[in-house]
């Protein structure tokens, strides 16, 4: 725990001082406490399991930490996410990315969310390849594992990401890597540490990523304005340009096109600009 400590908190104070801060499956609360005692101003805490928030609860209050800075909720996190709005500067998301295949609802919302920052600790695969690996949560009992969804028949099928996929997925949401926690550095030279073994391994990772674009207003959508014309490509050499120029594509006919390959690759289409006030 104080090695994670190091590695999630202490080499994060610069961006958690005074950070309202949301902990993704925030377990028994300890790095919901551990952001508060890194100087963070706020702390909501989402968790599915009861028994964890009131063991949380204690533990917050067992320490004397003043109720006004922090805050618990009760649920599964996409359903949270997807009915409140929560106003933070920093999302962590510890130990979820792996319990789990709804990867891209979650980015979904975390973007929307737009946080100044979110740090990623999770299990990886060690693929060189954008993957997701299918792993069957069989135990649904242990405290550590996925939540049953409306689609789960007792056991949760999960995808594990290697880091190029988790990359991507950041990427296509708009988070970028800023850096990943030298781990074998920290970890090279000494004897074995009980419970970071993975991340020596390179099976688990620490990321911090920052927010690459505001986020969509809830309720607007973007709007892209059109080019004011579309001409052939200058001829670069190889291949000859047809004699026959295409026919030139009207406004509309761009727009259908580059809908099409936008709404396939982003959900995302283009609307005319509006000029009225
Ligand atoms: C491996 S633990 C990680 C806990 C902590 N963040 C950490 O890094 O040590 C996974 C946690 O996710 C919670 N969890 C699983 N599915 C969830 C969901 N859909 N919504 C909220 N919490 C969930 C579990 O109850 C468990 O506390």
């Amino acid at each position: 725990m104080n090695e994670r400590y190091e590695a999630l908190f202490a080499s994060n104070r610069d961006i958690l001082e005074g950070a309202r801060v949301l902990d993704l499956a925030s377990h028994d609360g300890r790095y919901s406490f551990a952001a508060l005692k890194t100087g963070a101003a706020h702390v909501t805490g989402v968790e599915v399991r009861q028994s964890l928030i009131d063991r949380a609860q204690e533990a917050f209050a067992f320490y004397g930490q003043d109720p006004a800075t922090y805050r618990f909720v009760c649920g599964d996190m996409f359903e949270v996410l997807a009915r409140e709005k929560f106003d933070v500067d920093v999302v962590l998301c510890f130990g979820f990315l792996y319990h789990t295949y709804r990867h891209t609802e979650l980015m979904y919302r975390l973007h929307n969310l737009a946080p100044r920052h979110l740090i990623v600790d999770t299990m990886v695969t060690r693929e060189t390849r954008r993957t997701l690996k299918v792993i069957r949560e069989r135990d649904v009992e242990d405290i550590r594992s996925a939540a049953q969804d409306a689609w789960a028949v007792r056991q949760v099928l999960v995808l594990r990401p290697s880091v190029p996929a988790l990359r991507m997925l950041l990427r296509s949401y708009g988070f970028e890597i800023e850096s990943m926690y030298d781990w074998k550095g920290r970890l090279n030279g000494r004897p074995p540490v009980p419970g970071v073994d993975g991340y020596a391994k390179g099976t688990r990772v620490s990321l911090r990523c920052r927010s690459r674009e505001p986020a969509i207003t809830p309720g607007w959508e973007r709007v892209a304005t059109l080019p004011t014309a579309v001409g052939p490509r200058p001829h670069k050499g190889g291949r000859k340009p047809s004699p026959t120029p295409p026919p030139a594509q009207s406004a509309g006919e761009w727009r259908e096109r580059v809908n099409k390959m936008l709404a396939k690759a982003t959900g995302y289409e283009l609307r005319r600009a509006s000029t009225k006030r």
